[in-house]
């Protein structure tokens, strides 16, 4: 069993960071890589990918928006309770090296998963430039920890509560029309078509671009095939060849199509579940 060590509520309550003690996982954990967890003895496995990572502590931190069965689930738990299965580390870490200027652009809670990604390009001696984005001012998360790594910080809201009005993309494009040649990398994670868009625009800047696919998992080892993706025509697995691709040649459609093929079938099971909860409540 994981302890959880911390819960904390963003984003009016959508969003949970949960710091859990899982030391083994902490002391090998490198940015880009990932966890299944497993909440009780009947909970699906579900992948997130690491906001943080303490071997000192011995903690991991993972961030989650309430969408579904599982992460409700999750959620229901309190400090001091328990996780029953963290696996991992998983995956393949960031290609971290020292390149020069790298771009760093995150979209809603795809700030979680940028934010260790974007701290060790900045402790390899990269000069680090972030762009952080949410639909509204109470929505963005993590803007004190990442302009604490960054050169730059830029903020943006689809609805202009906060910052520039409009789309993380308006302001890569600026940085990157601004740089010149300057940019060695953009790192873009968030949203399916906040990934796009930013690999549209990096293209047009010459700019290689990581993306981080959140594709749907089940053993997390490169077993089931569940995680297929399609990657410059090759099927590759997001848990063991990724889950980071050069976005430039990922086929964000199929990616898409396969994301919804069981959507369905989880609002059927979320809502079975808030059922379930409103029984137990009345029942009390
Ligand atoms: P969101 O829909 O609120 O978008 C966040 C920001 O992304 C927006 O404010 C905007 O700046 C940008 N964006 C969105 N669509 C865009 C477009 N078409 N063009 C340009 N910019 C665009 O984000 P959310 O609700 O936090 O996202 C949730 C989704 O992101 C879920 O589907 C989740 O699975 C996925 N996600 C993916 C990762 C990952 O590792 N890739 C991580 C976290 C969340
Ligand atoms: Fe099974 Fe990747 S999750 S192969």
């Amino acid at each position: 069993m994981f302890e959880i060590l911390s819960r904390q509520v963003l984003a009016q309550g959508s969003v949970i960071v949960n710091e859990i003690h899982a030391p083994r996982v902490a002391a090998k954990a490198r940015p880009g890589q990932f966890v299944i967890l497993r909440a009780n003895e009947r909970g699906e496995r579900i992948p997130l990918t690491m906001a943080d990572i303490d071997p000192e502590r011995g903690s991991i931190t993972i961030l989650y928006q309430v969408v579904g069965r599982t992460t409700a689930l999750l959620a229901s738990l309190d400090k001091g309770q328990a996780v029953m299965d963290v696996l991992g580390p998983l995956g393949s870490p960031t290609d971290i090296r020292q390149v020069g200027t790298v771009i760093c652009v995150g979209g809603g809670t795809g700030v979680a998963v940028l934010h260790p990604i974007a701290r060790g390009f900045r402790r390899a001696g990269n000069t680090v430039i972030s762009i952080i984005g949410a639909r509204s001012r109470p929505l963005l998360i993590m803007e004190e920890k990442m302009r604490a790594i960054s050169a730059d910080l830029q903020v943006c809201t689809d609805d202009g509560s906060y910052g520039h009005h409009g789309f993380v993309t308006d302001l890569l494009e600026r940085t990157l029309r601004t740089l010149g040649s300057g940019a060695a990398l953009a790192v873009c994670i968030g949203p399916i078509p906040m990934m796009r868009a930013c690999c549209r625009v990096s293209g047009d800047f010459g700019v290689p671009a990581y993306v981080s696919l959140n594709a749907l998992m089940v053993d997390g080892t490169g077993m089931c095939g569940c995680c297929r993706v399609s990657v410059d025509g090759a099927i590759k697995f997001a848990c063991v060849d990724g889950p980071e691709f050069d976005g430039h040649k990922v086929d964000f459609d199929a990616l898409n199509t396969r994301l919804g093929a069981y959507r369905e079938a989880e609002a059927l099971s979320y809502s079975r579940f808030r059922e379930m909860c409103c029984r137990d409540e009345a029942g009390r």
